[in-house]
């Protein structure tokens, strides 16, 4: 019992004039009043207790929270790391990209370029034989002969300008295409640049391959006019396009079907606000599971070594960035056709 109570009890014990009867009440409320200080103090024991504790489970929570916004954040630069060097492999990717698909046009460019090469060649020698006539007129003083052949000479290097531009144009094409650079929106002739990259992406395959066939079919919509886009990056997907129908057919075809005519077309179209740009085959078309990926980057089923499966990715993410659509329609062993639609207003 608490020592003041003890006390208490002895004063009332030995000096009050209080009834035994009231000493025994007193007692008992003393004692009561004894066993709820105990209870008060065990209590206020126990929460001290379970305060001291609870500060130690807070500073160690602390601890543990720290440790795991620190680990975050190692996380986090880790993360940012990795993103980085991601972009900077994709851009060398899509760079990779457009140097393959450059190869894959060289022996195209070099068949092009030939043409005005020889028209050039064979004008300048010619013209030259005629000055030698012109001064053979003119020493013979025949005027009038000098002067119809000064116009033919003229008419010549008027063509040999003409096929100098066109040589020209195709180098400047090559290097767009191959620019690492983002391409800009320019004034384009949508049929021009598609039935360009078909004949490119055929001889640079004829080139290559010798046996190579495949007919040809263009359709074009000559209302179009011109339209805004990136040239060389809409070329890039119709190249992508018709290299894909031309790997198909020529895959089909050597399989030994009977009868079978290689065919890939290409049309454009205006419908409303749009342009419908498709690359027709008649391969075998595309299996659904081989469909569901076919958008994927890195998704092929070309032997290793012969596709990177960027293609269509590629392609996907350039006709997206038209603000247009690539979609595909195929039919199990009759063929498949690919459609760009791209809007005519593109910002
Ligand atoms: N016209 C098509 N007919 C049938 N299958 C096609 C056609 N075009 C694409 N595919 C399928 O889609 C896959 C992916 O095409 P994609 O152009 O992305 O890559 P790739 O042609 O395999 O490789 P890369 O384009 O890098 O040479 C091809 O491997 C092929 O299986
Ligand atoms: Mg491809």
């Amino acid at each position: 019992m608490e020592q003041n109570l003890q006390n208490i009890i002895e004063i009332l014990q030995n000096h009050s004039g209080l009834s035994d009867d009231e000493k025994a009440k007193l007692m008992a409320y003393l004692k009561e009043a004894d066993k709820k200080i105990t209870i008060v103090e065990f209590k206020l024991d126990r929460t001290e207790k379970v305060k001291r504790t609870t500060a130690i489970l807070l500073e160690e929570t602390i601890e543990e929270l720290e440790q795991k916004r620190k680990a975050i954040e190692e996380t986090n630069a880790a993360l940012k790391k990795s993103l980085e060097e991601l972009k900077a492999a994709q851009a060398q990717l899509i760079q990779s990209e457009k140097m393959a698909s450059l190869g894959e046009l060289t022996a195209g460019i070099a068949h092009e370029i030939q043409n005005p090469l020889n028209f050039v060649n064979n004008f300048s020698e010619v013209s030259y034989e005629m000055i030698d006539e012109m001064w053979e007129e003119i020493e013979k003083e025949d005027l009038e002969e000098a002067k119809a052949l000064a116009n033919d000479i003229k008419s010549n290097l008027e063509k040999i300008l003409h096929h100098g531009k066109r040589a020209d144009t195709i180098v400047k094409g090559m290097l767009q295409h191959s620019r690492s650079s983002a391409g800009v929106k320019e004034p384009t002739d949508i049929n021009a640049l598609a039935d360009e990259y078909l004949r490119l992406a055929y001889h640079g395959l004829r080139a290559k391959d010798k046996s190579f066939n495949a007919e040809l079919k263009t359709d074009f919509d000559n209302s179009i006019g011109i339209i805004h886009i990136i040239p060389q990056d809409i070329g890039r997907v119709i190249l992508n396009l018709i290299t894909n129908a031309f790997y198909v057919v020529d895959e089909k075809k050597n399989s030994g079907i009977e009868n079978y005519e290689p065919t890939v077309s290409v049309s454009t179209k205006k419908e409303g606000n749009k342009i419908i740009i498709t690359v027709k085959d008649n391969g075998n078309g595309i299996p659904q599971k081989v469909l569901d990926k076919i958008f994927q980057p890195f998704f092929t089923t070309k032997p290793t070594g012969q596709g990177t499966g960027l293609g269509l990715s590629l392609s996907y993410d350039i006709v997206k960035a038209h603000g247009g659509e690539l979609k595909v329609e195929t039919e199990q062993g009759k063929g498949s056709v690919f459609v760009i639609q791209i809007p005519i207003k593109f910002n």
